[in-house]
């Protein structure tokens, strides 16, 4: 009788997770619950409590033996704020909660709810030992007409993040942007300027919550979504075209210093069917995998403008050859594609 409760219990538990995961085809289960050992790039992504998740335009940074995923959390036309999440393994990530909220209580805030938060990143500054986050805000009622980046600041690296300030630096406008850390703790924030014609670059102020007047144009290319990473004393910065939410061509540009001069590459490093599209995907972050030297993982939004939250994320592995990037499509991968790819 036993055995039948049981097994009447376990098929209740089966129909229940599947369909609240359709994509558990690509999970296992162990005694956890839902567990994932690949990526795979463009298909619906849960966190630990079974809920999609939902960082989009994500910043990923590693602190104390985990990475933390900042992401726009989307649900509607304007922001619902910085989600974040952790994970050890990069497969598997605990929703960690809001971590920078809008302004419900003033209409009058720079992020009263209703504005528009994107592309979240985050660094930590190991003179204050806060963490920083700095994103792209939009004023509320003001469509993309505000162009500011705006700074948050948390002892915490989950936050409750605060708010500090939004702008825009030295005077200029700023949409899509980056945060880069250097290897000396220094920081700076590579940002579209002059309605994306203008890719610009200025350093943070020693406690990273303002920008410096040192502030340079890279390049004017019509180009947004930067994203950047240094190999072999190469920086490598990734940017799309500015087709709204239309996916368009990555290109990439070259330099050995931030400040330039930057050199713009032929190759698309995208390999593969939808290479001329980033795949469908915009380019938002390449991350850096801890304990394997030299790989990178680029990260791009395949974004679905008629519904943000379902926007997919788009995780492959770089590889480096001569100094070229090259990123091929893959429906699956894990990790240990770097042991064989080096
Ligand atoms: C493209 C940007 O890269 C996104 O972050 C977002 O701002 C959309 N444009 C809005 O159309």
């Amino acid at each position: 009788m036993n055995a039948v409760k049981y097994g009447i219990a376990f098929l209740l538990f089966i129909v229940v997770t599947a369909q609240r995961n359709p994509d558990s085809a690509s999970m296992q289960m162990d005694n956890k619950g839902f567990v994932y050992h690949q990526f795979k790039p463009g298909e619906l992504w849960y966190d630990d409590q079974g809920k999609l998740i939902n960082a989009h335009g994500p910043g990923i940074i590693f602190s104390q033996n985990k990475y933390y995923w900042f992401g726009e959390k989307r649900g509607e036309r304007t922001s619902g704020g910085v989600n974040v999440y952790s994970s050890s393994d990069l497969y598997n990530w605990k929703q960690e909660g809001l971590a920078l909220s809008p302004d419900d209580a003033d209409t009058a805030s720079d992020i009263a709810r209703g504005c528009v938060m994107e592309r979240p990143k985050v660094v930590f500054n190991r003179k204050t030992g806060q963490y920083i986050m700095w994103f792209h805000l939009e004023l509320r009622g003001q469509g993309y007409r505000a162009a500011r980046a705006a700074v948050a600041v948390s002892d915490k690296i989950t936050g409750p993040y605060k708010f500090v300030a939004s702008f825009r630096p030295n005077g200029n406008m700023s949409r899509d942007m980056t945060i880069y850390q250097d290897d000396d703790g220094s920081a700076y924030i590579i940002y579209a300027s002059r309605d994306n014609f203008d890719m610009r670059i200025a350093k943070l102020a020693d406690d990273f919550l303002a920008v410096t007047a040192d502030d340079k144009l890279l390049f004017s290319d019509h180009r947004e979504a930067p994203a950047i990473f240094k190999y072999h004393r190469q920086y490598y910065l990734m940017t799309s075209a500015c087709t709204g939410w239309k996916p368009n061509e990555i290109n990439y540009y070259t330099s050995t210093s931030l400040w330039g001069p930057w050199k713009k590459s032929d190759n698309n490093p995208l390999k593969g069917p939808g290479a001329e599209t980033t795949f469908g995907g915009q380019s938002t972050y390449v991350l850096p995998v801890r304990g394997k030297k030299d790989c990178f993982i680029f990260l791009a939004d395949r974004w679905n403008p008629a519904n943000l939250t379902d926007s997919r994320y788009l995780w492959l592995p770089v590889q480096l050859k001569d100094d070229k990037p090259e990123i091929e499509w893959t429906d699956a991968w894990s990790l240990d594609f770097f042991d064989r790819h080096k």
